[in-house]
């Protein structure tokens, strides 16, 4: 068969995107006009952040030196630890990679992540050494370095420059060459796995599939494994890029399905599509549902937005398979939603687009991990919520979810990072020496690294060490609940869930940030921080002393009324707590850095 199903992987910045870009147009699939830096990366979002969200496929043809005419399909993959699942299944969905290192940085932690995801996954590891036309690259040297670390030969290494589309021929010829053709029997059961899907308000849901065994034809009656569900086929199609209509989708294709589903949650990634009349009895394995594992609470500043704000979720919901909400009521914050996401970035891409797409003006709490715990009459119960955690004597066993993290970095910062982890409260596990360089495995607890832990790695590490993480399950851990107070008053939305040991430092973070940031009244407000009604640390905003447009000598009536706005402005991001404005800053105090 002369189709050959690609993706590319390689650490954040490496150049993928850049790369595809070449590719897409040496084989002509970049008109000038919509030539632009990034075809790939097409959310807004994304394009701003510079990084690859959503996977898209795209279908290229390309004729060899040779005359021999190939389908290449290369199939994007997201480039962010908190999508890890969503590569995997991507990947799933090709022969072979391209596994990309920059020849002047080497190999980087999800470097080795991503490359044992395309090892686990059984797939042909084409090595590319990128970015040579760099003064500082040393391509020999990172070749070497993915022979040593990944033990992928060095001499099958292909150097290559996106900038300058040097080996982009070369890289060409390696995947018709060395990644295998998709094998399958054309004619048995129907298995396509989906590796992505979208929502679309005409079609319904479009699924993303890789054509495993078997053929679909527009019309047939599919089922969907994981949860029984058949639907009517209107349309398949493959990616051009952009959807194009086909008749059917044979076994090695990859495509997509609009079979009028309704509800994202009815086509997961990772789930498989089968046909009713003759239907795989061996799905493809390793099915795991969307699951959120950082949870925050969002509120509309302005108590009227909280129908728009619900709109809004539901939306973005129906795109998104991964985010779940639910309604939650603060004392302090009134009605507003519960929201669990993938990790951080996830939240952060979520809160961004309601601002920016639905201009609504947010305050978001801290985020949460989920955790464990077995109560003393036996139940069991998974709670994200410090508002709902329970009394210590109602509890017997406490647990929280732990990653198995991978930080890749120079030797010479050995030492401040194993300190940084051991604070972190990390178990190492192992320690590799790679030439100059370390690789450190941890078991640390998720809490521990989700806030700030990714900023001071790069800080003491001066930018140079890079990481990657995976979900390793619970662990018992002694945690506490440590209540905020503003004005004497307890706010709900404010408390955390923290380990014990970690306590008394955090109370006295999150009331110093807290002070720095509430705005002055016209009385004094302390701010404290409690452990079950014990007091554990303390600081007040102090009183005003002037009127701030008394400052505004002369009567100037237009710099008074600039200032009037101005406070005004400041104000959407507020909400009263008692008689005192508190900004979203003081919600996320847990969040800033030390
Ligand atoms: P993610 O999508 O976030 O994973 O990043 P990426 O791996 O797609 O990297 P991207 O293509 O966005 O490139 C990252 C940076 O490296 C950009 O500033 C590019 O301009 C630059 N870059 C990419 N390829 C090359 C190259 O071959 N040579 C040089 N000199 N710079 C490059």
């Amino acid at each position: 068969m002369n189709v050959r199903n690609f993706s590319i992987i390689a650490h954040v910045d490496h150049g993928k995107s850049t790369l595809a870009d070449r590719i897409l147009e040496r084989l002509g699939a970049m008109g000038e006009r919509d030539k632009r830096d990034q075809t790939l990366d097409t959310l807004e979002l994304e394009r701003e952040r510079g990084i690859t969200i959503k996977s898209t496929p795209i279908r290229l043809q390309y004729k060899r030196p040779n005359g021999e005419e190939y389908t290449l399909n290369l199939i994007d993959t997201p480039g962010h630890v908190d999508f890890n699942y969503e590569v995997s299944r991507s990947l799933a969905a090709c022969e072979g990679v391209l596994l990309l290192v920059d020849a002047s940085q080497g190999v980087e932690a999800q470097t080795i992540v991503n490359a044992y995801l395309a090892i686990d996954n059984n797939l042909e590891i084409v090595p590319v050494v990128n970015k040579i036309d760099l003064p500082a690259a040393d391509p020999e040297g990172a070749a070497k370095e993915l022979e040593d670390v990944i033990g992928i030969p060095a001499d099958g290494a292909i150097f290559a420059s996106g900038k300058t589309g040097i080996g982009v021929d070369e890289i060409l010829e390696a995947i018709v060459e060395r990644i295998p053709a998709p094998l399958g029997n054309p004619d048995g059961p129907l298995k396509a796995l989906i590796f992505d899907s979208f929502y679309d308000a005409y079609q319904g849901v479009i699924l993303f599939v890789r054509v495993l065994e078997g053929t679909l034809h527009a019309k047939d009656q599919i089922t969907l494994f994981s949860n029984g569900r058949t639907f009517d086929v209107d349309k398949v199609g493959t990616f051009s890029p952009g959807l194009v209509v086909g008749s059917e989708l044979t076994v090695g294709s990859v495509g997509w399905i609009a079979a009028g589903i309704k509800d994202i949650h009815d086509a997961q990634v990772g789930d498989t599509v089968t046909s009713k009349d003759n239907a795989t009895t061996e799905p493809f394995p390793g099915f795991k549902p969307a699951q959120p594992v950082v949870f925050s609470g969002l509120y509309p500043t302005n108590t009227e937005d909280y129908r728009r704000l619900r709109e809004a979720l539901e939306r973005l919901k129906l795109n998104d398979a991964a985010f779940v909400f639910e309604p939650e009521t603060s004392e302090a914050l009134g009605f507003g939603f519960r929201c669990g996401f993938l990790g951080l970035l996830h939240a952060e891409i979520i809160q961004e687009r309601l601002e920016r797409e639905y201009d609504l003006d947010l305050i978001a709490t801290a985020p949460a991990v989920v955790y464990r715990l077995t109560l003393t009459n036996g139940e069991v119960f998974e709670t994200q919520n410090p508002a709902e955690f329970p009394t210590k004597d109602r509890i017997d066993v406490m647990e929280e979810p732990y990653i198995k993290l991978s930080v890749m970095l120079p030797e010479e910062y050995v030492g401040p990072v194993m300190q940084l982890l051991q604070d972190r409260r990390g178990v190492m596990k192992t320690m590799n020496y790679l030439g100059k360089r370390v690789e450190l495995l941890y078991e640390v607890p998720f809490a521990e690294i989700l806030y700030d832990f990714h900023d001071r790695l790069k800080s003491i590490s001066r930018g140079y060490a890079s990481m990657d993480y995976e979900q390793i399950g619970y662990r018992e851990g002694d945690l506490v609940k440590v209540d905020i107070y503003v004005n004497q008053e307890m706010v709900d939305a404010l408390a955390v869930i923290v380990h014990e040991s970690k306590a008394y430092s955090l109370g006295r973070k999150i009331v110093d940030k807290m002070a720095e940031v509430i705005p002055r009244q016209m009385f004094a407000v302390p701010v404290q921080a409690a452990i079950g009604g014990k007091i554990i640390a303390r600081a007040t905003v102090k009183a005003y002393r002037k009127d701030v447009l008394a400052k505004c000598y002369g009567g100037d009536i237009s710099r008074k009324k600039k200032l009037l706005e101005k406070q005004k402005k400041g104000k959407a991001r507020m909400k009263n707590i008692g008689t005192v404005e508190v900004p979203q800053e003081a919600f996320l105090a847990v969040l800033s850095t030390e």
